[in-house]
């Protein structure tokens, strides 16, 4: 069969920096939010794992690259430990961490791997937080210094760029509901001017990478949501499940819509202020144009998702999730495989014909490596399988999708959950650090093979 897959399209596999570096102390490295939390709250995560070795992969990048090599990845989307490159947040780069990204970037290209790097993905250095955190203005400028510094070294070895892994999570997890690091539970007066300081930051990474980049750049950002599906494909489902999706209705700060209208629109929601009252930031328009900066992609990191019916008068309504949908390990992972084909239609037609790339989609197990020495992991297969059908659906009626990252590469520290919860492609034994390539990745080697044709 012929795929619709464009031809250029980037298949890969994601990974973050604290879930599989290790080596937390070496090298000069200063410690982030996560270390603080994973050794002095450890009660907070499972069996109280921390991410200090994880997979090692700061010493095994080598063995790691070439794995994916053997999985046939085009692309690879990491993380950069901010405090690996900058111990104190802001100030004198540390040369060994500069080194070490740019001897991974240099793996990567000679196995044939595109780089594709997020600049943060939750791991703050301590320092800042002692500092304020993202609480403080300055944020803006600590985050705009560190992409100068990142870019200038890697600017020559790298073309695309995310600012930001889900914004909308490390913000609620970390400063609202306090299971994730810095682990705070504020109100949500300051918990929205985070938000707000945490735009305005990645708008002044943008602003940053473009003027600094060598070569031209390609520039996103990774926000996140369940997806809406319409329960059924009446025009009032579907008119009821894009409202749904977009809606500001409870009082929270993870509402997509807060996080990509302001960034792809210059604005926040109209039903913001009305849900949120008070507790919403008073925003310059000097302010939303800085976060409004221009961006080649939308981004988004999508793996579950809920049906939504038209109910009186077209309001929306969930559709519960019958008993015994197939689900993950993780609890809110359920099966919802239409979930990328429907995030793709409306995204696309919210923000604009961007290409639009999964910067995230995945499944968590326990896998394990079996008698015969290797891991079967068929629920992850099948779960794959399925979500890559609603991006072909997507591709095929013209949505201009531009990649798919599989989460992970490689089973690794999964926050709070600790080494619980098996998302890789990559089985890890954890005692010995011996890889196992899953049946999942296999599986997906043919998926690249074949463009896709294979689905
Ligand atoms: C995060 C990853 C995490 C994955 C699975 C995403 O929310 O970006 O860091 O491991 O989901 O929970």
């Amino acid at each position: 069969m012929k795929s619709s897959f464009p031809q250029d399209f980037a298949w890969g596999a994601a990974t973050s920096a604290y879930q599989i570096e290790g080596a937390w102390n070496e090298d000069g490295k200063g410690p982030s939010v996560w270390d603080q939390m994973c050794h002095h709250r450890p009660e907070r995560i499972w069996r109280r794992e921390t991410g200090d070795v994880a997979c090692d992969h700061y010493h095994r990048y080598r063995e790691d690259v070439a794995l994916m090599k053997e999985i046939g990845l085009k692309a690879y989307r990491l993380s950069l430990s901010w405090s690996r490159i900058l111990p104190e947040g802001t100030g004198n780069p540390n040369p060994a961490g500069l080194d070490f990204y740019r001897r991974l970037m240099d793996e990567l290209l000679g196995a044939g791997i595109t780089p594709w790097v997020t600049l943060f993905h939750w791991d703050l250095p301590l320092a800042l937080y002692h500092r304020g955190g993202w609480l403080n203005r300055d944020c803006v400028e600590w985050f705009g210094d560190y992409t100068e510094v990142v870019v200038k070294a890697l600017g020559g070895q790298v073309k695309h760029w995310i600012t930001m892994n889900e914004p909308s999570i490390f913000v609620n997890l970390g400063h609202f509901v306090g299971v994730n690091a810095p682990g705070d539970k504020l109100p949500l007066a300051p918990v929205l001017r985070i938000m707000h300081h945490v735009l305005m930051a990645h708008g002044r990474s943008v602003q940053a990478i473009r003027a600094i980049t060598p070569q031209p750049a390609r520039v996103g950002y990774a926000p996140t949501s369940g997806a809406r599906i319409p329960a059924t494909d009446s025009a009032a489902d579907i008119e009821a499940a894009r409202r749904c999706y977009f809606q500001v209705d409870t009082q929270s700060p993870t509402h997509l819509a807060l996080w990509t209208d302001p960034v792809f629109l210059g604005k926040y929601p109209d039903e913001a202020q009305a849900t949120l009252g008070d507790a919403m930031p008073k925003a310059t328009d000097g302010e939303m144009k800085l976060i409004a900066q221009p961006l080649d992609f939308i981004g988004y990191n999508c793996y579950t998702g809920e049906r939504v019916r038209a109910g009186e008068q077209g309001a929306p309504e969930i559709v519960p999730f019958e008993p015994g949908n197939a689900m993950a390990t993780l609890s809110w992972l359920q099966l919802a495989p239409e979930s990328l084909y429907w995030s793709a239609r409306f995204l696309t037609e919210r923000y604009g014909k961007l290409p639009y790339v999964v910067t995230e989609n995945g499944f968590s197990g326990h896998d394990w490596v079996h008698l015969d020495g290797k891991v079967h992991d068929p629920a992850r297969i099948d779960y794959t399988h399925r979500n890559l059908l609603g991006l072909r659906r997507a591709a095929s009626e013209g949505i201009p999708v531009g990649g798919y990252f599989h989460w992970s590469v490689m089973d690794n520290f999964e926050w709070h959950e600790g080494y619980r919860e098996r998302c890789g492609l990559i089985h890890v034994d954890y005692r010995t650090q011996t890889r196992t390539l899953k049946d999942s990745a296999y599986w997906y080697r043919e998926v690249i093979r074949t463009n896709g044709a294979n689905l």
